[in-house]
């Protein structure tokens, strides 16, 4: 059991990164646990904190462009245009990593996913760390992000160094993925940074096989992610959800008997909905509820990535 230090300082925080810890910090996406790229002693204590299946790779969370030549080899001319088009933002370009990022960090393979995040307060934390910093999301594994501190603090709290506070997260999503090392760049993970807007910067750009989320090549993608205990079932419209006091909605239109539902979230827009799932998700579940109706939305913009959490939590079984 460690204790826990909460703080509102990216300095202090980043103290904790140079003595080998880890420490949980927001971003404009969700809250990352973070340690030094290059201490697999550190690295390992990411694992271990939130019972990480070991071939799930960590993405390399840098401050600025200098950085980037640390953890990638090579920067290809895909990479380049998106970077100079949406960095720093809510996207994670892959890249052939460089010799000094360790095979444990991206569990064995040659590429390493790179992204330079918005948030100041996240942008302060990563100068004064002066290191490059592997992050996954700070949830214990299977369960959904953490989009506040106080759920990062629900799952971690004695089994991480410090927790960076910071405010709700603005996207409430994890990044886009993109990997930047073939021909054709592939969207690997549908996140904030749409489709759409990469195919403005390169036409070519598309979905993995099997959809926004089905990552051959992205490990990850094979664990049940974004899931709550309640069961998720996905409608079209809201009066398709079964009121009763143990089931939950959430959804763009409101449903038209709101108040026979343990917990009822109307949503004004897309961007609202994304911000609100994954705590509407934990709060469920803080609740007892069992059943979760989630409106779909149209799979387009950021409703691709939206779509995909709802269907990842609303798989019953591991993959
Ligand atoms: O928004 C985000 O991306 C957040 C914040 C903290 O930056 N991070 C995050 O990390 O969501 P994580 O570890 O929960 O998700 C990373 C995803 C996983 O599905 C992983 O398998 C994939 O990216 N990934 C990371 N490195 C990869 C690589 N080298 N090749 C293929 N997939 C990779
Ligand atoms: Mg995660």
């Amino acid at each position: 059991m460690t204790t826990t230090v909460l703080t509102e300082s990216p300095q202090q925080a980043a103290h904790f990164i140079r003595e080998g810890e880890v420490v949980a910090f927001p971003t404009e996406t969700v809250y990352g646990l973070g340690a030094n790229l290059f201490d697999e002693a550190a690295i390992r204590k990411i694992f271990a904190s939130k019972g990480r299946p070991a071939d799930n790779p960590l993405i390399a969370h840098v401050a600025d462009l200098s950085q980037l030549r640390l953890v990638a080899r090579d920067v290809t001319r895909a990479a380049q245009k998106f970077i100079a088009a949406f960095f720093p933002g809510p996207l994670t370009v892959l890249l052939p990593k460089s010799e000094r990022v360790p095979l444990l960090a991206t569990a064995g393979l040659e590429t390493v996913g790179v992204r330079i995040p918005r948030h100041p307060v996240a942008r302060e934390f990563l100068s004064a760390c002066g290191v490059p910093v592997a992050a996954p999301s700070a949830n214990l594994s299977g369960r959904p992000s953490p989009t506040t501190w106080e759920t990062v603090q629900a799952d971690l709290d004695g089994r991480i160094s410090c927790i960076l506070k910071g405010d709700q997260t603005e996207v409430g999503l994890e990044s886009t993925v993109v990997d930047c090392t073939g021909v054709v760049p592939v969207v690997l993970r549908a996140g904030a940074i749409t489709l759409e807007r990469l195919r403005e910067v390169i036409p070519e750009t598309r979905l993995s096989e099997g959809g926004a989320g089905e990552l051959p090549k992205s490990p990850g993608l094979k664990y049940r992610h974004y899931a709550p205990q309640a069961g998720v079932v996905l409608v079209a419209q809201p009066h398709e959800a079964s009121p009763a006091a143990n089931a939950a909605y959430i959804g763009i239109g409101a449903h038209p008997q709101a108040a026979s539902f343990g917990r009822h979230r109307a949503c004004d827009s897309v961007e609202d909905y994304a911000r609100a799932l994954f705590l509407f998700f934990r709060q469920c579940d803080a609740a007892g509820i069992g059943l979760i109706y989630c409106q779909a939305v149209t799979e387009a913009g950021l409703g691709l990535a939206l779509m995909d959490r709802i269907r990842r939590a609303a798989e019953k079984h591991e993959w």
